[in-house]
């Protein structure tokens, strides 16, 4: 759009013809004022993290289909999926779980492979024969360009078996254990990032109190020992959803051996009982603005476990022993959880993925964006065929969902600086549920750009949007869109390009003044120059 005397709205990149989606008359103004003029926390990459625990097509056929497999792969990755993975600059990955890493023990997968152990994975009741192991996942992160999370098993191993697997990674020595590393083909050192004590110690990871879980973990990361420089972040689990706190309240005012992060995890079911789940696509409207209610929690949540930290770094900075480093909240799972998809396994957890999905990411991305200074890790579960997954695979087909899209779109928010943003927006309602019409988000790239995300919740009205930012004078701004035509809008092996990205020429820019209009049920980012 043009508008006289605005300066031009350009569109960086050129991709598709965007679906024309039927649009009722706009709603109201929603208003938006940014403060690029006063700059908050860096949004840590990691917050774009994803999970991908060995559960169903997860990662055998998802993203390991072995040497001999007739799908191109590399060292038995299949290239499709690194290639796909590597161009959304995925910066993190959690491993092996989940549920799953408490029943891991890594020795099961290293060596010859024809060695290795073979065991039933709970998720499905399959044989997993081990032949993605320590050294096919290291192989995984850095062909993709990722760092690595290792989630430790807690439930089901001990403080040795976990420091023992910390030496194998990393150790620089001429140890016995960094000897066999070596034996197994990897003379350097593996870099892990992240380092996490069990994994809903509270329910499948033990069924623990809070107070037994604390002292456990002290013990645990007691003994992890390694040379790497820094060392990984070391994870105590949290909560189970974010409306319960008492691991969160009982973990930091217990902490004794490093914590550097406490885990939560929230995922977006219709409620408000675990077993309420919707269908992923062929939902009603109800459907629709329930899911996005149900994902806005998020932010109270955040909100609320950031005020027990906050509260309890507070009370031990005032202690004699004084002032412990600030612990950071890693949400790492989060995401839709639907009813699996007909005739799959249940166990995998197999779902599609369509518009309503890209607006539960973006608005979630969004309110980790405001609380950058506490959140500074998130993976969202799971990367392939899980969940809210990024991407589907069948055999040799592969297709990029609605989310992958998304975080795509968002890239540019990893490792820049945040901007604090107000609003006033319209209320979608329908039925019983109302939620706010636009989600909003800012920041500063390290390159000096600001980058805008918006979302519209509305399937139906599109959402003209006025923003004013301080402490910007003019400038050229470029977008990109997602939007769809059908509430569940989504992408097949036969029709990839459903759901797809286009340029956005709806902003205009003039002066410090932004005007956006927002396409019903869509995902927009804007770059400003
Ligand atoms: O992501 C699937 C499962 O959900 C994970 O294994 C577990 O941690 C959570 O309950």
């Amino acid at each position: 759009m043009k508008r006289p005397g605005w300066s031009c709205v350009g569109a960086a990149l050129i991709m598709f013809a965007a679906a024309a989606p039927a649009q009722a008359a706009p709603s109201m103004q929603t208003s938006v004022t940014i403060r690029a003029d006063r700059p908050g926390a860096a949004i840590n990459k990691y917050v774009y993290g994803q999970f991908s625990e060995m559960l169903g097509t997860g990662i055998y056929g998802g993203i390991y289909v072995g040497e001999d497999s007739r799908i191109p792969n590399t060292r038995g990755l299949r290239n499709d999926v690194i290639a796909a993975l590597k161009d959304l600059k995925v910066p993190l990955v959690r491993w092996p779980g989940g549920c799953f890493a408490d029943y891991y023990h890594w020795r099961d997968g290293i060596g010859p492979k024809d060695k290795r152990g073979v065991q039933i994975n709970g998720w499905g009741d399959v044989t997993d024969n081990n032949a993605f192991g320590t050294h096919e996942f290291f192989d995984f992160v850095e062909q993709i360009g990722a760092d690595a999370y290792i989630n430790a098993n807690v439930g089901t191993g001990t403080p040795k078996e976990a420091a023992d697997w910390l030496e194998y990674m990393t150790g620089t020595q001429d140890t016995t254990l960094v000897k066999e590393r070596k034996a197994n083909g990897r003379d350097a050192p593996f870099k892990v990032a992240v380092f996490a004590m069990g994994n809903e110690t509270w329910g499948c990871g033990g069924n623990m109190r809070p107070e037994y879980y604390a002292d456990l973990y002290n013990r645990f990361a007691t003994f992890m020992r390694t040379p790497q420089r820094p060392g990984p972040v070391l994870l105590a689990s949290g909560d189970r959803s974010g409306s319960a706190t008492d691991f969160t309240t009982v973990l930091m005012a217990n902490r004794r051996a490093p914590m550097d992060a406490i885990s939560m995890h929230y995922y977006t079911i219709l409620g408000p009982q675990w077993p309420d789940k919707d269908t992923a696509t062929g939902f009603s409207e109800a459907g629709w603005i329930n899911t996005l209610a149900s994902t806005l929690k998020m932010d109270g949540y955040i909100k609320k476990h950031d005020a027990i930290m906050t509260a309890a770094e507070r009370k031990a900075a005032a202690s004699p022993e004084g002032p412990k480093k600030k612990v950071a909240l890693y949400i790492d799972e989060w995401g839709t959880w639907y009813k699996p998809e007909p005739g799959s396994n249940p166990g995998f957890l197999v779902q599609q993925n369509t518009i309503r999905d890209a607006i539960v990411a973006a608005a979630n991305l969004n309110i980790f964006h405001k609380y950058a200074d506490r959140v500074q890790m998130t993976s969202i579960a799971q990367t392939i065929n899980v969940l809210q997954a990024m991407i589907l695979t069948d055999g040799p087909k592969m297709v990029l969902t609605p989310t992958y899209h998304v975080y795509h779109m968002y890239r540019p928010f990893q490792d820049a600086t945040s901007l604090p943003v107000s609003i006033k927006t319209a209320t979608y309602k329908y039925g019983k549920w109302s939620v706010p019409q636009v989600s909003v988000s800012a920041a500063r790239t390290k390159d000096g750009a600001i980058v805008i995300g918006l979302a519209n919740l509305d399937p139906h009205r599109s959402a003209p949007v006025s923003a004013a930012i301080a402490g910007l004078d003019g400038g050229q701004v470029t977008g990109e869109l997602l939007t769809a035509d059908a509430m569940d809008a989504h992408n097949t092996f036969d029709n990839p390009e459903a759901v797809h990205l286009v340029a956005f020429d709806g902003a205009a820019l003039k002066g410090n003044r932004l005007a956006v209009k927002l396409p019903p049920m869509s995902v927009v980012v804007l770059q400003i120059r």
